[in-house]
């Protein structure tokens, strides 16, 4: 397989600028050496912070929200642009506690994803189905809409670029995690909706799964062919735990 795995730590709404440096800190004097590329997606207000503690390491950083302007009249919003001014590298969007609490639609995402890549960044696009959507059969339908709506506005060049992560709803920060299985085949289902537009996108878009991973289930999830990576919550907090997921890839 080609693509190289990400192990993303989404950090949400947590941190401080002593406990992120305690964070940082541990994972750096780890000296990682794995053959994936590490990855930690903080709070924007922390991004400079990111910036003078992991520039030149090989711990990357990323934000967690982007705005689909890139400038102007937008209170409150964090353009592309700015993240770049940081060195950050990636950006979730759509993650569906934005799309649950913030109302985002997928055209919303779309442009959020659009955006981010005319500055460089490269969208981590979530998908996932709720729990009610998957016991009525239409988790392949929900996700393929989700992604769909991504890749009507890229072109094929730009969609090659993108990450892709697949968080079933109910499993996030649940302890519920899809079986590999289950998540195997939901990442089929978006690998080969990728594959229908471009095979080169198909071959080279990471799609990582979120929910509930941990190092006693990274293993499992990570050896299935689809599953280029993890996004992961909870367990990202924790050196610990984070460091244990990255030696499991
Ligand atoms: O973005 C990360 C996901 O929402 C997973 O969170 O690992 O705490 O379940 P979790």
């Amino acid at each position: 397989q080609q693509r190289r795995t990400l192990i993303a730590g989404n950090w949400k709404m947590n941190g401080s600028l002593s406990a992120n440096s305690g964070l940082l800190g541990d994972l750096l004097a780890a000296s990682i050496e794995s053959a994936s590329e590490v990855l930690v997606c903080v709070p924007s207000v922390y991004l400079a912070q990111c910036d003078a503690l992991l520039a030149k390491t090989s711990i990357a950083f990323g934000a967690q929200d982007v705005s689909a302007h890139q400038s102007g009249a937008y209170t409150g919003e964090v353009s592309p642009a700015m993240l770049a001014d940081f060195s950050c590298k990636y950006v979730i969007v759509g993650h569906s506690e934005r799309r649950a609490y913030h109302h985002e639609s997928n055209e919303l995402v779309a442009q959020k994803s659009l955006q981010a890549l005319r500055s460089n960044i490269c969208p981590i696009v979530c998908v996932g189905e709720t729990l009610e959507q998957r016991e009525a059969g239409k988790t392949n339908e929900v996700v393929v809409t989700q992604l769909q709506a991504v890749m009507d506005v890229l072109d094929d060049g730009a969609l090659a670029r993108i990450v892709v992560a697949y968080e079933p709803v109910w499993a996030i920060g649940t302890g519920k995690t899809a079986t590999p299985e289950m998540a195997q085949e939901v990442h089929a289902v978006l690998r080969k909706t990728l594959a229908e537009r471009s095979a080169f996108a198909a071959e080279k878009v990471r799609i990582l799964y979120g929910g509930s991973m941990k190092p006693d289930n990274a293993k499992e999830l990570l050896v299935m062919p689809d599953i280029d990576g993890g996004l992961i919550g909870g367990a990202a907090l924790k050196a610990v735990d984070f460091l244990a997921i990255i030696a499991a890839a």
